[in-house]
C-alpha cells in the first residue's frame, strides 16, 4: 500500500490508508521525519491533548515557576501566593516579547523586558508604564492578562491543555491512573522530582522515544545486553518472556510490565516503603505491582516513565529508580528531552541518593542505557529521511490475534507476553485519529 505524500493536502488524503494500514499492521517510516507530519502535530495534536507540564514538587513553595512547552508555545507553569497552580503563555501581551526568560525560578511577578508591564505570577495584567498619560484610560487591565491556558492534574503531575472543548483529563487518562500509581504512589506520603530535569537537544523524533517508552521489552535484551552480561538488570533471565502488555484502547497509553518470577516482590524497596505501598495500593494493584520488576508506559502523546531495579552488585536486587521523561518536538526528527529522577517522599535521604545515583548511571543525560537508546533512536531518525523510504512501512504484526489475558487484575486491554506490538497499533491508531482531526 501506498501512502506517500507530498503536501499538506495530499497528506490529509493519505491518513485514511495510514489509519487503515495501522490496523493491519503498519505505519509509514517516513511519519518519522518529516516536515508536513510535524506540521500537522502542532496544529492537531498539541493543540488539542493533555499534554504534561510538570510535576507539583518541582514548584511547591508560593512564587516558584518552570516554563515548559505544549508543542511550540511556551508556557509559564506557577504557583500564585494563595498556593493554586497556574499556566499562562510565556507571551506579553503588549508587542509579543517573551516575558520570562528563565526555565525555573521563584517571582511573585514578571515585568516585560521590552516596554515594562507588570503581570502578577497568575497571569493579571497589575502595571502599565505611562497608562494615564499615554493611554488616556481607553486601556482597561482586565482585558490584557497572560493568556491562560487550562490545567488539571493527577497525583502530582500537572498537565495543561489548549482545547477547551477537551474531555476532562481523568477521562483523558481513562483508567490509565491505575498503572501511573505504581510511579506516583510510592508510599503514603507519594513520590517527589529529585532536582531539576535533565535537559538536552537530540536528533530524534519525539514518537520513537513515545512508541519504545509504551512497552519496547523486545529491544532490551539486545541494545542494552551489556546491562545483562555484567548483572545490572538483577533476576532479569525471563522478564522479556513473560510479563505483560497492557493500554487503554482507544486512548493511546500503553506500558510494558516485566516479569521475572526468581525476583523478589516489591523487590528493590526498602522494607518500610513496601509496607507503606500496600497501604496505598489498591488490593488488585497490590497483586499486579508485586509481579513487576520492570514498568515501562507512555501517556500519550509525549509523557513516559520507567522503574526497574539496578544493580552495582551483580546477584543482589539492588535499588528501583524511576525516571520520568517528557519528549518536546522541536521539528521534523528532532527534539528537546526533559528526564527527571522520580522519588518516593518519605524514603530516607540514603535511598533517595541510592535511587538517584542509580538513575542517573542508567537514564541521566549521559547514562550508559540513555546512550544505548539514542545511539539507536537517531539512526532510526536518520533513515526516516532518505528519499527511498517514502513509500515504505514497518511492522506491527506482533500480538494481532492476541486475546486479553482474563486473569490479569489490571484494566484495559492487556496481553502477555510482554514483547508486543499492541500497545504500539494503539498509539499509532490514536495519534492517526488526532491528525486526522477526529480524536
Ligand atoms: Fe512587553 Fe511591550 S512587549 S511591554
Ligand atoms: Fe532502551
Amino acid at each position: 500500500m501506498t501512502t506517500s505524500w507530498t503536501d499538506r493536502t495530499s497528506l490529509d488524503g493519505s491518513l485514511r490508508d495510514i489509519r487503515k494500514g495501522i490496523e493491519e499492521g503498519r505505519f509509514p517510516a517516513r511519519a518519522f521525519n518529516d516536515q508536513h507530519i510535524f506540521d500537522l502535530e502542532q496544529e492537531r495534536l498539541f493543540s488539542k491533548a493533555w499534554c504534561f507540564l510538570a510535576h507539583e514538587t518541582e514548584i511547591p513553595a508560593p512564587g516558584d515557576y518552570v516554563t515548559r512547552y505544549i508543542g511550540n508555545n511556551n508556557i509559564i507553569v506557577a504557583r500564585d501566593e494563595h498556593g493554586q497552580i497556574s499556566a499562562n503563555l510565556n507571551m506579553c501581551r503588549h508587542r509579543g516579547n517573551l516575558l520570562c526568560k528563565s526555565e525555573l525560578g521563584n517571582a511573585s511577578h514578571f515585568r516585560c523586558s521590552y516596554h515594562g508591564w507588570i503581570y502578577k505570577n497568575s497571569g493579571e495584567l497589575i502595571g502599565v508604564p505611562y497608562m494615564k498619560e499615554g493611554y488616556e484610560g481607553r486601556l482597561k487591565r482586565k482585558d490584557w492578562g497572560l493568556v491562560n491556558v487550562r490545567v488539571d492534574s493527577y497525583a502530582g503531575l500537572v498537565f495543561g491543555c489548549l482545547d477547551p472543548g477537551a474531555p476532562s483529563l481523568e477521562d483523558y487518562l481513562g483508567g490509565f491512573q491505575f498503572y501511573l500509581d505504581f510511579y506516583l504512589k510510592q508510599g503514603t506520603a507519594g513520590s517527589e522530582v529529585h532536582g531539576p530535569p535533565d535537559h538536552w537537544v537530540a536528533d530524534t523524533d519525539w514518537k520513537i522515544c513515545a512508541e519504545n517508552f509504551a512497552g519496547d521489552g523486545y529491544h532490551t535484551p539486545v541494545a542494552h545486553q551489556w546491562g545483562f552480561n555484567l548483572g545490572y538488570f538483577p533476576s532479569s533471565g525471563s522478564t522479556h518472556s513473560q510479563g505483560w502488555a497492557a493500554s487503554i484502547p482507544g486512548l493511546g497509553h500503553g506500558i510494558g510490565l516485566g516479569h521475572s518470577p526468581n525476583f523478589p516482590a516489591f523487590g528493590g524497596f526498602p522494607d518500610e516503603l513496601v509496607e507503606e505501598m500496600r497501604e496505598a495500593f489498591t488490593p488488585e494493584q497490590v497483586e499486579v505491582f508485586s509481579k513487576v520488576r520492570t514498568a515501562v508506559g507512555t501517556v500519550f502523546p509525549n509523557l513516559s516513565f520507567l522503574m526497574q531495579p539496578f544493580s552495582l552488585t551483580p546477584g543482589e536486587p539492588g535499588v528501583r529508580f524511576v525516571t520520568m521523561r517528557l519528549y518536546h518536538p522541536v521539528g521534523p526528527g528532532r527534539m528537546e528531552m526533559y528526564s527527571w529522577c522520580l522519588v518516593p517522599k518519605g524514603a530516607s535521604h540514603e535511598y533517595k541518593e541510592a535511587a538517584y545515583q542509580a538513575y542517573t548511571l542508567a537514564f541521566g543525560q549521559a547514562g550508559t542505557f540513555e546512550q544505548d537508546d539514542f545511539e539507536n533512536w537517531t539512526k532510526v531518525t536518520r533513515s526516516a529521511r532518505s528519499t527511498m523510504v517514502k513509500d515504505l512501512d514497518f511492522p506491527y504484526i506482533m500480538g494481532m490475534e492476541s486475546d486479553r489475558d482474563a486473569s490479569f487484575r489490571g484494566p484495559g486491554h492487556v496481553v502477555t507476553p510482554y514483547v508486543n506490538d499492541t500497545n504500539f497499533r494503539n498509539l499509532w491508531s490514536r495519534w492517526a485519529d488526532y491528525l486526522a482531526g477526529e480524536a
